[in-house]
């Protein structure tokens, strides 16, 4: 099989699996362990917070290897196709807050004790962040492109009709 091909399925397989092990954990945690947790003790809760961290480091690392090769190898393909940059460039800024709301809920440093303390909050925000991603994704992925092809000269997309 051809290398890039190859490369392009490892990706999407890495950047999926992140994605669901990130938004399905979070989702996990606010509507089936936080609630059980509630009232259990300290010791308890820390040693949840501290097993979920690993999976919030590796997942981010993988939306960031996977995503940024993603995008170079999409970049190209999107040239002045305003709908794929307004979906994709604006999730990715939407997924730093997203990495930061899930790492400052998953660590321990005292600067970030205040979003802890407003856990339920922020864990919300982040799903529903999260959720915002994955339409604007599907929809760069589905609608960015369809019906359109690449001037050969300029390199841009052209819209159908044109
Ligand atoms: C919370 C974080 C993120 C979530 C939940 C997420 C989710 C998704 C999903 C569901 C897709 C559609 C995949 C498919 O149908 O094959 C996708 C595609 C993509 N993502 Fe992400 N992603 C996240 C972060 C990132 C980041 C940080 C980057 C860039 C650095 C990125 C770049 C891309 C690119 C370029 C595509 C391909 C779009 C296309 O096919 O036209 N993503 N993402």
């Amino acid at each position: 099989m051809d290398l890039e091909l190859l490369l392009g399925i490892i990706s999407r397989w890495i950047h999926i699996g992140s994605a669901i092990v990130l938004l399905g954990g979070t989702i996990c945690l606010k509507f089936v362990v936080g609630p059980v947790l509630k009232d259990q003790s300290q010791e308890l809760k820390e040693a949840v917070r501290g097993r979920w961290k690993r999976f919030v480091h590796a997942a981010i690392a993988g939306l960031l290897l996977s995503g940024l090769y993603n995008y170079l190898k999409a970049f190209p393909l999107h040239r002045g196709d305003g709908l794929w940059h307004a979906m994709v460039d604006t999730k990715i800024i939407l997924a730093l807050g997203v990495f930061f709301i899930a790492s400052v809920l998953a660590g321990r440093s005292k600067g970030t004790q205040k979003f802890r303390d407003n856990a339920a909050k922020w864990t919300t925000i982040a799903i529903l962040l999260g959720l915002l991603i994955v339409a604007m994704s599907g929809i760069a992925k589905v609608v960015g492109s369809k019906g359109k092809t690449i001037d050969p000269t300029t390199e841009f997309f052209v819209e159908p009709g044109r």
